[in-house]
């Protein structure tokens, strides 16, 4: 199996509204080619994380990638985490709302509510559990990423449908007037 057996799953396909089972890490040769088309079809669509649910595998499995790209211009770096049977152990109380998109939801933005840092437990590709905290954006994306392990997406999470608007009114109108805001002043 490689990157071209599977295609991104789409809103609308029931494969997103399943709950994923758990990962048997017993089996890394099972993971191993599942984790490499995720990776290819994130990168290839210039995504920041990606679950399994998205290639329409029915398991616990993320990658989160935070990096600057197009969509996402301030995004921090971080080398490209495969995350097995992930899961959130505490929310931090701060919410801050983020426009969020994702590559099952093409041409769209949301704006999501969401706990601005997640203390979460996951297994590597060796079995082995960790524990890591995470702030800020790629705490959102863990969050993100983690919906679609339980069948959800964020156009569940926006608080009303006017929180939705299209790719290019959030790139043309949202996000130039959302870097102006936030640039330091010289
Ligand atoms: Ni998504």
């Amino acid at each position: 199996m490689s990157a071209t057996d599977y295609s991104i799953v789409e809103l609308g396909d029931p494969r997103l509204r399943q709950v994923a089972r758990p990962v048997d890490l017993s089996r890394p040769d099972v993971v191993l080619p599942i984790a490499a088309a995720m990776r290819e079809w994130m990168d290839k669509r210039g995504g920041v994380g990606i679950a399994a649910p998205q290639i329409g595998v029915d398991l616990q499995m993320m990658i989160i990638a935070s990096r600057p790209n197009q969509r996402y211009p301030n995004a921090p770096v971080m080398q490209p985490l495969l995350l097995l049977n992930p899961l959130p152990l505490r929310y931090s109380e701060n919410l801050v709302e983020e426009w969020e998109g994702c590559l099952s939801v093409p041409g769209l933005r949301g704006k999501v509510l969401r706990p601005d840092a997640v203390d979460i437990e996951f297994f590597d590709l060796h079995g082995r559990g960790h524990l890591l905290s995470l702030t800020g954006f790629p705490a959102r994306i863990f969050q993100h990423e983690y919906d679609h392990l339980i069948g959800m997406t964020f156009v569940d999470r926006v608080a009303s449908p006017q929180d939705l608007v299209t790719e290019k009114v959030f790139l043309e109108q949202i996000l130039p007037v959302r870097m102006a805001a936030t640039s330091p002043s010289p």
